[in-house]
């Protein structure tokens, strides 16, 4: 087993990470702090890069690969990222429509279909706690903006001055750090995701009173289907999340502003599970309880390269007159295309004018398509479990997951770098570990979005061997 590769690829990030011969030239010093303190923490591009060029099995990427003739039938029998299947039709769209600044809010039309597009998934949404409300004067009209990453980066940032706190689970999307840390210069008030098999509600609140003591306001990050676990509440859990919310609130008596990271929207496997964002059930709830819901193209329309991501706000009625909306809208939509312009100006223009073609054609036609990616990824899930549940090992473990492109693999005694190394050297699976023992976690995320059903057996039976080449059990 190669522990020195596992030793060699922390050397190298910190040596990366500390910058030595930028450090010797007055660049670095003359940078400001966000410019000393950043870097690019490139993970998964090396496991990835790793499980290319010596795996056989590569379930390091969180996008949805897979042969074409599995989702279009008239395909090429040739492994591909996932499109829309039809969106080829949609590509030839007048230069003149694409060549222009696209609106600093976004593109009209498409800001009015994606704003129904909210209003539909709510009212679609199955094994909720509450009944759908009408949204219609409940949100603001969706802006757009360069990639959910970037609409973390705007709205953290709108909310929160460097050296504040945002409240967010140790099980997270790892670029949150670099976006929320590096970037913003916050701080990352974390609680345990989970709580034996269930979400950690006493430790999100107690990170939210933490929070409180020192903050007029609470920020809180929250991400279902989550990135890397998969996991999405039941419907007790959701129901128990909203009114700890309400209540805290009503207790604090300071605002909490809940983002929705809504990445992985409507990707939900198992019935258990609220089929859709929390943001539903947040709008309107108190007055002091603000969300905000950052969905968008990247997965939901498996346009990861597009670019396109959608913030909206959802309002409590009290906060004004029926008759002072509109002018309410307009002063939010202000100050976010304040951000918007001082940051990337605007977004992508093609992409969006292409799914003001695509959405244009109706829900219809787009939830069949999602449903053809949905229906291959939930065969990937369910061989996941099933093949997990068929191997056993008392040091792997799987956290509780119901939806999105991953599982998560908890490992014990050995360290999770150490393992998937040693997985992708001798056993040719490509994993990504996901190691921070002082936030108790330790672990390798396993995308079955990027792995065919018919091999994921393999990739478990690989997986515990190479678990029982550290601590052998008797078969
Ligand atoms: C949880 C989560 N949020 C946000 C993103 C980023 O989305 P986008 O590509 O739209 O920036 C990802 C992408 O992997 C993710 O996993």
């Amino acid at each position: 087993m190669n522990l020195n590769a596992a030793f060699h690829y922390w050397v190298t990030l910190l040596i990366i990470m500390n910058f030595p011969l930028l450090q010797q030239t007055p660049v670095f010093e003359s940078f400001s702090d966000v410019g000393k303190r950043i870097f690019h923490p490139n993970g998964i591009f090396y496991w990835a890069n790793r499980a290319k060029t010596e795996g056989e099995y590569n379930a390091t990427i969180g996008s949805a690969f897979g042969i074409e003739t599995d989702m279009i039938p008239t395909g090429r029998d040739k492994k591909i990222v996932y499109s829309m299947p039809g969106l080829q039709k949609y590509l030839n769209i007048e230069p003149e429509r694409v060549a222009s600044y696209a609106p600093v809010a976004g593109v009209s039309a498409f800001r009015d279909l994606w704003e129904a597009w909210v209003i539909k998934k709510g009212e679609m949404a199955r094994n909720m706690p509450y009944p759908p409300i009408l949204l219609h004067d409940l949100i603001t009209k969706p802006q757009i903006c360069n990639g959910i990453t970037n609409a973390i980066f705007l709205t953290t940032r709108m909310f929160l001055n460097p050296g504040e706190s945002i409240v967010c689970p140790n099980k997270r999307w790892g670029n949150y750090d670099a976006v929320l840390k590096y970037q913003n210069g916050l701080k990352l008030s974390l609680f345990d995701f989970f709580k034996g098999k269930e979400f950690n509600l006493s430790g999100m609140i107690e990170a939210i009173e933490k929070c409180a003591k020192i903050q007029d306001k609470i920020v809180l990050i929250l991400n279902f289907p989550n990135n890397p676990t998969g996991y999405c509440p039941t419907t007790l859990e959701a129901r128990n999340i909203v009114e700890s919310l309400v209540d805290a609130c009503e207790r604090l008596q300071k605002p909490i502003i809940i983002l929705c990271d809504d990445a992985y929207e409507g990707f939900v496997f198992n019935n258990a599970v609220i089929s859709n964002s929390l943001f539903y059930m947040l709008v309107n709830r108190h007055h002091l309880l603000i969300p905000i819901k950052l969905d968008g193209a990247s997965k939901e329309m498996l346009m990861y390269g597009g670019r396109i991501a959608c913030i909206t706000l959802g309002i409590h009625s009290s906060w004004i007159k029926p008759e002072e909306l509109p002018a309410f809208r307009k002063e939010w939509e202000n100050k976010l295309q304040g951000m918007i312009r001082s940051t990337i100006s605007n977004s992508n223009h093609f992409i969006q004018e292409i799914l003001v073609e695509y959405l244009k054609d109706g829900f219809v036609k787009l939830l069949e398509d999602q449903n053809k990616i949905h229906e291959l990824l939930k065969i990937r899930y369910e061989e996941t479990i099933r093949a997990f549940n068929a191997f056993s090992h008392p040091n792997i473990s799987i956290d509780p997951a119901a939806g999105g492109f991953f599982v998560f693999l908890n490992l014990n005694g050995v360290s999770a770098t150490t393992f998937a190394d040693h997985l992708v050297v001798k056993y040719k699976v490509g994993t990504f570990p996901n190691e921070n023992l002082e936030e108790k976690v330790n672990g390798i995320r396993f995308a079955f979005c990027s792995v065919a059903a018919n091999q994921i057996e393999e990739c478990f039976k690989r997986i515990f061997q190479a678990m029982n080449d550290f601590f052998p059990i008797s078969s």
